[in-house]
């Protein structure tokens, strides 16, 4: 297994973020698949490449960009990640959560992770946007195992707060008055890249799973360790396998994320601009 990193290059791309981005920024947002829109509407705008920070990894996703946007939206600084690390790329868990390590070195404390996911209750539909209230990972490695450093946290930490109860309910408030309601739920983390078998997907929804994705989980963790409060949003691009009985396909998530872009956007975009910072 690869090295992990060290406390020294946490800080190093940190020291190199803050020369470049001034003061801390006030909330930071992972884009997931087709939401990098939201990067769009940034105002006076710095823009990074992933590959110009020291130790960063660079992501292979081809329709995700590898970028860090910082600028203004209604008044907050925001830091928006527009790209993510997957397991499924090759990277290890740690990689895949080393950004969270560097928010944290930078003083950001808010954090709202979003991603698309396949839904597995009955109940919800492609196109409806769940928010995280709780997840499983069944499959792949803590990012956190291996040496601790302690500047980020404890060796053992609970996991139980890590989901904001106000910014939960900032998000519930927003869907609303925009038309639309949001549900809780729970997201499973499974390693992929292939999507699930539909015995996998039994398996998950016994286990209490709502929706389930290849994303997110690695990065609740270290911001559950570090003390990030995170607010997590999923969009139902699919339905997961075996639901429907249809197939799924890449085409069929992108189709979908491009579909509820527009609300998923707003939706951020109010939560960001009415967040009590
Ligand atoms: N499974 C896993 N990840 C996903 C899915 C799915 O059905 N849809 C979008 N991301």
């Amino acid at each position: 297994m690869l090295e992990k990193a060290t406390i020294h290059d946490y800080r190093e791309s940190a020291d190199y973020l803050r020369a470049r981005i001034g003061a801390t920024p006030d909330i930071a947002v992972v884009l997931g698949s087709g939401l990098g829109a939201l990067a769009d509407t940034l105002e006076d705008a710095i823009v990074i490449p992933y590959r110009d920070i020291p130790h960063f990894p660079i992501s292979t996703v081809s329709y995700q960009k590898g970028e860090m946007v910082i600028g203004r939206l209604g008044g907050k600084r925001v830091l928006a990640m527009n790209g993510r690390f997957h397991f499924y790329e090759g990277w290890e868990m740690w990689q895949a959560a080393y950004y969270v390590g560097v928010l944290k070195l930078l003083g950001v404390q808010r954090l709202i992770i979003t991603n698309a996911a396949g839904g597995i209750k009955d109940t919800l539909r492609p196109g409806d946007i769940v928010r995280v209230s709780d997840t499983i990972k069944l499959t792949a490695n803590s990012p956190m195992r291996g040496q601790n450093i302690p500047e980020f946290g404890e060796r053992f930490f609970d996991m139980q707060r890590v989901h904001c109860p106000k910014m939960a309910a900032l998000a519930h408030v927003c869907a609303k008055a925009r038309g639309f309601s949001l549900t809780d739920g729970v997201y499973a983390f499974m390693s992929g890249p292939q999507y699930e078998t539909p015995a996998e997907i039994r398996m998950l929804k016994l286990l209490g799973a709502d929706v389930v994705g290849m994303s997110t989980v690695p990065e609740i963790i270290a911001a559950a360790q570090c003390g990030i409060a995170v607010l997590c949003l999923s969009a139902v691009t699919n339905m997961a396998a075996g639901i429907t009985g249809a197939a799924i396909t890449e085409e069929e998530v992108l189709e979908t994320g491009a579909r509820i872009r527009e609300r998923f956007v707003g939706l951020l975009t109010d939560v960001i601009t009415q967040i009590a910072c």
